[in-house]
């Protein structure tokens, strides 16, 4: 990483640590000490699976983008992009969700208690309803989605937007006419092979 990615590199946890303090929640609380306390000589590299760019590009196009997006596109090579895959999440979907995670046990920064990271999602994507062990909150920081958690009907969230999911609450988020760009925290139980796609 040469110094200006570090510089980049360390505006984003530093953007992203400033976002979570004001969930004002205790996990909002424990993401944000840990990207402020992120050591960016401690950056682990990876090798990406998928190159997101194409869909960073258009997301970088939407007018309502949080200001951290520019950070998000300069950051985007340092970063190892997957399809995210869970049990019972169909190939067609996952194909279409892209991850990554910057600080936790497998991110570039490491870290034990929490896990933070990006999601980029494409149009018109249905990422069913679902729970898991964390408890999670999505930054929505680009891109209008519909979500719906727990028993709420599907409602639009806009970028700058906290979404709330208490461990194992049933959630889903799909995308209309704009693709998604969010970060996402998860706190106490960071199992991530608790995911599943919830039965119909
Ligand atoms: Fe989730």
């Amino acid at each position: 990483m040469n110094a200006e990615q570090q510089r980049d590199f360390s505006m984003l946890l530093s953007g992203l640590a400033d976002a979570f303090r004001q969930e004002d929640r205790k996990g909002g609380i424990e993401a944000a000490t840990a990207l402020s306390k992120a050591d960016i000589s401690g950056y682990r590299s990876m090798t990406s699976d998928k190159d997101p760019s194409r869909l960073l590009a258009k997301i970088s196009e939407l007018d309502n983008c949080q200001p951290m997006m520019k950070l998000v596109a300069k950051c985007q090579s340092l970063l190892a992009w997957t399809c995210w895959e869970g049990s019972g999440l169909e190939s067609e979907i996952s194909s279409k969700l892209f991850t990554t995670e910057l600080v936790g046990p497998d991110g570039h920064i490491p870290a034990e208690n929490v896990r933070i990271g990006l999601l980029a999602s494409e149009s018109w994507t249905d990422y069913p309803v679902s729970n898991h062990s964390g408890e999670e909150t999505y930054f929505v920081i680009a891109g209008v989605a519909e979500w719906t958690v727990g028993k709420s009907d599907y409602a639009p969230r806009q970028p700058g937007e906290f979404v709330h999911h208490p461990a194992w609450e049933l959630h889903g988020r799909r995308t209309l006419d704009e693709p998604f760009l969010g970060a996402w925290r998860w706190s106490g139980d960071l199992d991530l092979s608790s995911f599943s796609v919830a039965r119909s």
